[in-house]
């Protein structure tokens, strides 16, 4: 056990058999949590970066099976916000401190090209300090250039999982985990700061896929990972699985932190769904960035990409003061800066 334990933190790696040893038990959380706040003391010390997000349309044209904005979903409200909206949202955010603005959205065919493009540069004029991040989906890489060139400097895109089969299981036929991958390349060759992850315990996974999402990740090398617990989300063809655990999503966040001491790892909102106290677990077990909700406060809940999603009654102000306690609690301190990766 100690021996899996000196490797991760000296050579931040496993083999394929020790890792999925580690992923299948929970006989070495403790030491892993030690190893992994060890390592995120010395890269990052105390500080967990904020970025402030915005949820601006809940249109998607996908189907994924697990998502709660799925374009089968009838029940749900639909919502766009316009660019005064969103300005409105990132000034809101400056005045709270935040320098990074996250703008998420289903794949909402409304937004073209032209239109994201007119959005970023209307904030990289307003907000010329601040990072922007674009959460949109899958694009070409001819859009992807162009929003970039338009002032975008990040971009979130979970892979979901690595294994084609357990992709295929979670999406329709005509989503596929290649295009997803080619994406994430295309974005790091463009030069963004770029962002993926998976959700832990989507239905029919295995350690071998988490494993496989590992790799995957080695290879990609992003600046940022986002996990966070699967939840079912009602009216849709998953509504009745059951949800990912907290201790295996916390197992990965540690696995993560000594695989990548210098990423940036996200306390997200689902974990904090699942355990009223799981974010403040997740920064203990290597999370160091919190990201406060900013969207308006009347679209909150109808970005519901799964049931019970937190956050949905605050004002952005109260979110902030919120994470504040939370992260202080867990014995870190909110840094307000734009919070650049820290590459060895
Ligand atoms: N449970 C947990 N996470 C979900 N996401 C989408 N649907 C769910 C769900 N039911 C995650 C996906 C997506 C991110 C924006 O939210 O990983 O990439
Ligand atoms: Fe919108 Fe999956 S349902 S991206």
């Amino acid at each position: 056990m100690n021996e899996y334990m000196e490797k991760l933190k000296d050579e931040h790696d496993l083999p394929d058999e020790a890792m999925l040893s580690v992923l299948r038990t929970d006989a070495f959380d403790d030491a892993l949590f030690a190893a992994a706040d060890a390592v995120r003391q010395r890269v990052y010390g105390k500080a967990v970066f904020v970025r402030g997000l915005i949820e601006f349309t809940n249109y998607c044209k996908n189907d994924c099976y697990y998502c709660g904005i799925r374009c089968s979903n009838k029940e749900i409200q639909r919502y766009r916000l316009d660019k005064e909206t969103i300005l409105a949202c990132c000034a809101n955010g400056y005045t709270l401190g935040y320098r990074t603005f996250v703008l998420q959205g289903g794949e909402d065919p409304y937004f073209t090209d032209a239109r994201i493009c007119d959005l970023v540069q209307a904030i990289r004029t307003s907000f010329p300090d601040c990072a922007i991040t674009l959460s949109i989906g899958e694009k070409s890489r001819d859009s992807y250039r162009a929003f970039y060139e338009a002032g975008a400097n990040r971009y979130l895109l979970r892979h979901e999982t690595a294994d084609n089969a357990h992709y295929a299981s979670l999406h329709p036929a005509s989503l596929s985990a290649e295009n997803r991958k080619r994406c994430l390349f295309d974005l790091k060759e463009i030069g963004y700061q770029v962002g993926s992850g998976f959700m832990v315990g989507s239905p029919g996974q295995t350690a071998e896929n988490l494993l496989a999402d590992l790799r995957f990740l080695q290879k990609l090398d992003p600046d940022m990972i986002g996990i966070g617990p699967f939840i079912p989300a009602q009216n849709t063809p998953f509504a009745n699985e059951n949800a990912g655990s907290l201790a295996l999503t916390l197992r990965l966040l540690a696995v993560l932190r000594l695989l990548f001491p210098h990423a940036l790892l996200p306390a997200t909102t689902a974990l904090g769904t699942i355990h009223p106290q799981g974010r403040e677990m997740g920064l203990r077990a290597g999370a160091n960035v919190v990201m406060p909700n900013l969207s308006p406060t009347e679209t909150r809940e109808k970005y519901a990409l799964y049931d019970n999603k937190l956050c949905t009654g605050e004002e952005a102000a109260e979110c902030r003061a919120c994470l504040e306690t939370r992260v202080r609690t867990a014995g870190y301190e909110i840094v307000t800066d734009r919070g650049d990766v820290r590459r060895g």
